[in-house]
């Protein structure tokens, strides 16, 4: 997808938005590849200036492939990285030198001399001279011909933490706690994350000749927007790159999804101008968000208002109706509310359900759980409704859940366990097996709290967990779809609830969501399938936003509650953060708060007024997820 429309006054950098990770990968990799064999006509080296974290990896291994199937050879070639932790020594599985041997180098035909990476391995006094060596090793290749970027959800780019000026170079840096509370699931526990790294600087990053800032994933859409959309400051240091005058920010849906652009395309311009019309969605869409802006209830919304926020060209189409248009608004939520998610003891079929089992009762309901604690953060009240209402409700936990623990509960149980005279196993296997039972128990607790027992639960193992201390490629394997297949068949659900969350491209989430999709190809052709009801939470006990909810399930004051204890059932969690993105408080404070701020949004905007509230949509609504 190029610009849509070229008048756009919002973004102060280009742009290029493609569907997925991994045509961004291709688009990035693809050009690396012209200009290294572009330079190699031209008989020169080409300096290349390489990102780690998530992001970059798809890229690697599109350069990989490159290198392997397209005789695309790297002798040529001089890497310099961004940053590095510090200290860490280079065979730390947490180091960038291990990351980018394992991810990259250790493939190609790069002579290990044309490779830089800042030292982390060097005594404190020795740091600055090495800072220097750095920087005058790039003076000495010719500068930077392309320096790949990513960004972090604190703003910065490389290690370059907020208050960064724009002259700085190389340098020891302290990291931001966004930083790394983001890194924290990785190691297993904030506490164990650095507390420092050595950074190039904005200066050496914008002396480069090209720049491409790599983002994908929603959960970096805020700070995308901040970066492209708003004005330069030290607060933000991804904003510098708006001075760079040959920048590209590549990004996917996810992470475009807070740009101006998708989120309110009227302001750009006519909505056919951008290949988009006015059709249900939209109009809803536009509707909600003209109430959220201006604070209104929808059905006090007036022709003013449409105007004054830049709605001339809906509200012209509407002949001037403001009402007409708030009623459409105003009625998709209306219509979303149900406190029977799985259709009514009668039979009778509550709007928002699909699919040709939409009246059966009782359904077979199946819930996909990425890891232990997705389910009950996201849908805990849901699920005890379910239960309640008489369903017959299974729980497939995708992963074990095992690398989010920290260290210290294994020990205990451990303890307890020799103590009480057990004898336990030993070796990596034992251990990782003993962190999934004592993750199991978490999550069989908090099952037994919604009304779901032990015996409808499944503990799938699937492949793409963390393991604990190693560096492990995460994608689904043919073997995790069959496992879902075989699941869905056994079981026939009439109705289906899974988690999507376009969070990082190999995130447990994203993962979990994938196998599904492939599992349900799979078994497409079975007579359960196509009368099956497929309903999405969002991951991370986080809420849909308004124009994408489909059905909202309200909760009582006692229901909240009762989520609650459910949820502080996985306290073996507690300290660590586990959830992307989050900060490390309690986890149902995490989900807690977005519960009630839908429900407080829903009453806001003029409709009834609930202690809390769940939420879900349907795939189609998600593109790119299910529905490809
Ligand atoms: P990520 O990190 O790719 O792991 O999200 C990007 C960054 O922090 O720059």
């Amino acid at each position: 997808m190029t610009t849509p429309y070229e008048d756009n006054r919002w973004e102060t950098i280009p742009i290029r938005i493609e569907t997925d990770p991994d045509a961004c990968a291709e688009v990035v990799a693809d050009e690396i590849a012209a200009l290294i064999r572009k330079n190699e006509a031209d008989g020169r080296k080409t300096v290349l200036g390489l990102a780690t974290g998530s992001t970059p990896r798809g890229v690697y291994r599109a350069l990989v492939r490159r290198h392997q199937e397209e005789a695309l050879s790297f002798r040529n070639v001089v890497t310099f990285n961004l940053d590095e932790y510090f200290p860490i020594t280079p065979d730390d599985p947490h180091s960038y030198h291990r990351y980018m041997w394992e991810n990259l180098f250790s493939h190609l035909d790069i002579l290990p001399e044309n490779v830089h990476i800042p030292r982390g391995n060097i005594a404190l006094g020795e740091v600055s001279s090495s800072c220097l060596e750095y920087e005058k090793k790039i003076a000495e290749a010719g500068g930077l011909d392309l320096q790949l970027l990513g960004i972090g959800r604190s703003g910065h780019i490389g290690f370059n933490e907020p208050g960064s000026p724009a002259r700085s170079r190389t340098r020891l840096i302290t990291l931001d706690h966004i930083t790394r509370s983001d890194a924290a699931p990785e190691f297993q526990g904030l506490h164990r994350v650095p507390t420092r790294a050595i950074t190039m600087g904005i200066r050496t990053i914008l002396a480069a000749r090209r720049v491409i800032l790599l983002v994908t994933g929603e959960h970096k859409a805020a700070i995308v927007r901040t970066a492209v959309e708003g004005k330069v400051t030290d607060e933000v240091p991804a904003t510098f790159l708006q001075g760079h005058d040959n920048v590209t920010a590549i990004l996917d849906l996810g992470a475009a999804a807070d740009l101006t652009r998708l989120r309110a395309p009227w302001l750009l311009g006519p909505l056919a101008d951008q290949g988009l019309a006015w059709n249900e969605t939209e109009i809803c869409r536009a509707v909600l968000w003209l109430a959220e802006k201006t604070g209104k209830a929808i059905l006090k919304l007036t022709e003013e208002d449409y105007n004054a926020a830049g709605l001339q060209e809906l509200l012209a189409t509407a002949d001037g109706a403001a009402y007409e248009l708030n009623l459409k608004g105003f009625y998709r939520l209306q219509n979303a509310i149900t406190g029977w998610p799985g259709g009514r003891t009668d039979g009778s079929r509550p709007k928002p359900l699909r699919g040709g089992a939409a009246s059966v009762f009782p359904k077979r309901i199946l819930i996909f759980s990425p890891r232990p604690e997705d389910d009950v953060l996201s849908m805990g009240g849901t699920l005890a409704r379910l239960a309640a209402q008489g369903h017959e409700v299974h729980i497939a936990y995708q992963t074990s859940g095992a690398s989010s623990l920290p260290v210290e509960i294994l020990e205990r149980f451990r303890l307890f366990a020799r103590d009480s005279g057990a004898t336990l196993g030993e070796g990596p296997e034992a251990l990782r097996h003993q962190y999934s039972l004592i993750r199991q128990l978490d999550a069989k607790a908090a099952a037994k709290i919604c009304g779901i027992p032990p015996e409808r639960l499944y503990f799938l193992d699937l492949s793409f967990d963390w393991h604990v201390g190693e560096v492990v490629k995460r994608s689904v394997t043919g073997k995790d779809v069959e496992t879902i297949a075989e699941l869905l068949t056994r079981v026939a659900p009439h109705q289906i609830y899974a988690a999507s969350d376009r969070n990082d491209p190999e995130g447990t989430s994203r993962l979990g969501l994938e196998s599904l999709r492939r599992a349900l190809q799979a078994t497409a052709s079975l007579p359960w399938a196509s009368d099956c009801d497929i309903w999405l939470y969002r991951g991370g006990g986080s809420a849909w936003p308004l124009p994408a909810i489909e059905m909202a399930v309200p909760l009582s004051p006692s229901e909240v509650l009762r989520k609650r204890r459910a949820i502080t059932q996985h306290e073996t969690l507690r300290q660590s953060a586990t959830l992307p993105g989050s900060t490390p408080h309690q986890l149902h404070e995490l989900s807690s708060r977005h519960d009630r701020a839908t429900a407080e949004a829903f009453d806001r905007l003029g409709l009834a007024e609930y202690e809390s509230m769940e939420t879900f949509t349907h795939p189609d609504f998600v593109s790119n997820l299910l529905v490809k």
